[in-house]
C-alpha cells in the first residue's frame, strides 16, 4: 500500500501523525506491506519550495495509490498573491488527480449524542452521506477575478457551471452508494434561481432512471440547510455541486458532536483517493496538542475500505474509534462532564490500544 502523507499546515502535522500511528500499529497487527512517504503542501508547499503544490508533491501523490492528508492555511499566508496561497494548493491536487467524488460520512456516535449542540432525540442514530461534487462548480469556473471597470469601482467575477458529464459522474456515485445503503438521494440545487443547477436537477432525474429501487427526491439549497437542523435523520445520501457541499458538510458536521469527527474520501473514477479530515487547519490551536485526531484517523479506515477495497481494516480501525470513545476518552471538542479529557497524542495513543 503505497501512501502520500501530506501533512500541511496548523493542526494538520500533529493530527496526521495520530493517523499514521493508527497505520502503522494496524499494518504490524495485520502484517500488511505500508510505504509511507511525506511531501510538504500549503503554507508548508510555500515554505519549501515557494508554491502550495510542489513538483515534487504531486508528483509523489500520483505515483501513490492513495494520499493521506492533514489541513492547508494559516492567516499568515492571507496576503500571498492568490496562487501561492494554501488553499490553492489543495484545489490544485484535487483537480489534478481528478478526485470528482468527495464523500462526508456525518454519522453520530451514541457516546457524543450529548455533545452535539442539538437535542440528543434530533441526532441520535444519525447517519447522513454527502456526496459533494469537488472538481467543479465555481470554485473552477471561469472567468474569475477582481477587475476594476470603467467607472473606477472594482468588481468581483466567480462563475457557476457544470456540464452534464459532471454532474452524471457524481449522480452515478451517489446512486452506487445509496444502493449500498437505505436506498434514498437528496440531491440539492437551487433550481428555482440558477440554471446550472436547473441543468443538475434535470441530469439527476435521468441517473435515477438507471436506479429504481432508488428513491430520489429534490431540495433547495435553502431548505436544505433548514432540514438539516430540524430534522437530519430524514436524509440517507445528499448528492450536491462543489460550493452546497463545502458548506452543508460543515453544517451537518456540528449535528455529529464536533468537526473534529468528520472525516472525508476524494475519489476518482478508479477509487484511487485523497484522503483528508474535513475541517480546517486551526491554527489558532496549532501545536498544542488539544486537536481532535479522529476525523483523520476516520479517514484513514475510509483509505482502508474506498481505495484498498478492505472492509475488514476500516471495520476495525472505525471500531478501535468506537472503543476509545466508549472508554471516556474525548478531545476538547467534544469533552462532556465525567469524561476524560485528553490531548490529540492521547487519543490516537488510545485509538491504538484498542486496536
Ligand atoms: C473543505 C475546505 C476547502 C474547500 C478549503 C480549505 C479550500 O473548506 O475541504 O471543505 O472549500 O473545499
Ligand atoms: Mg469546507
Amino acid at each position: 500500500m503505497k501512501i502520500a502523507v501530506l501533512p500541511g499546515d496548523g493542526i494538520g502535522p500533529e493530527i496526521t501523525a495520530q493517523a499514521v500511528k493508527v497505520l502503522n500499529a494496524l499494518a504490524t497487527k495485520k502484517s500488511l506491506a505500508l510505504e509511507l512517504q511525506q511531501a510538504p503542501i500549503g503554507g508548508a508547499g510555500y515554505e519549501a519550495a515557494g508554491d502550495p503544490l510542489p513538483d515534487d508533491t504531486l508528483k509523489l501523490a500520483k505515483e501513490s495509490e492513495a494520499v493521506l492528508l492533514g489541513a492547508v492555511g494559516d492567516w499568515k499566508y492571507d496576503s500571498l498573491p492568490r496562487d501561492k496561497r494554501p488553499e490553492r494548493g489543495l484545489l490544485r491536487i484535487r483537480k489534478e488527480l481528478n478526485l470528482f467524488a468527495n464523500l462526508r460520512p456525518a454519522l453520530l456516535y451514541p457516546e457524543l449524542a450529548s455533545a452535539s449542540t442539538l437535542k440528543p432525540e434530533v441526532v441520535s442514530g444519525l447517519d447522513i452521506m454527502i456526496v459533494r461534487e469537488l472538481t467543479g462548480d465555481i470554485y473552477f469556473g471561469q472567468p474569475r477575478g477582481i477587475s476594476t471597470l470603467e467607472n473606477g469601482e472594482r468588481e468581483g467575477v466567480n462563475t457557476m457551471r457544470y456540464s452534464e458529464s459532471e454532474i452524471r459522474r457524481i449522480g452515478h456515485v451517489a446512486f452506487q452508494i445509496a444502493m449500498k445503503r437505505n436506498r434514498k438521494v437528496c440531491s440539492v440545487d437551487k433550481a428555482n434561481v440558477l440554471e446550472t443547477t436547473e441543468l443538475w436537477r434535470q441530469v439527476m432525474i435521468e441517473v435515477a432512471k438507471e436506479y429504481p429501487e432508488v428513491e430520489l427526491s429534490h431540495m433547495y439549497v435553502d431548505n436544505a440547510a433548514m432540514q438539516l437542523v430540524r430534522a437530519p435523520k430524514q436524509f440517507d445520501v445528499m448528492v450536491t455541486g462543489n460550493i452546497f457541499g463545502d458548506i452543508l458538510s460543515d453544517e451537518a458536521s456540528m449535528l455529529t458532536g464536533s468537526i473534529g469527527m468528520l472525516p472525508s474520501a476524494s475519489l476518482d473514477a478508479n477509487n484511487k483517493g485523497m484522503y483528508e479530515p474535513s475541517h480546517g487547519s486551526a491554527p489558532d490551536i496549532a501545536g498544542k496538542d488539544v486537536a481532535n485526531p479522529l476525523a483523520t484517523i476516520l479517514s484513514a479506515a475510509m483509505m482502508m475500505r474506498y481505495t484498498f477495497n478492505d472492509e475488514a481494516n476500516a471495520d476495525m480501525i472505525e471500531n478501535a474509534v468506537k472503543q476509545a470513545l466508549a472508554q471516556g476518552y474525548r478531545t476538547a471538542d467534544i469533552w462532556t462532564e465525567g469524561t476524560n479529557r485528553v490531548k490529540c497524542s492521547e487519543m490516537g495513543d488510545a485509538v491504538v490500544a484498542a486496536l
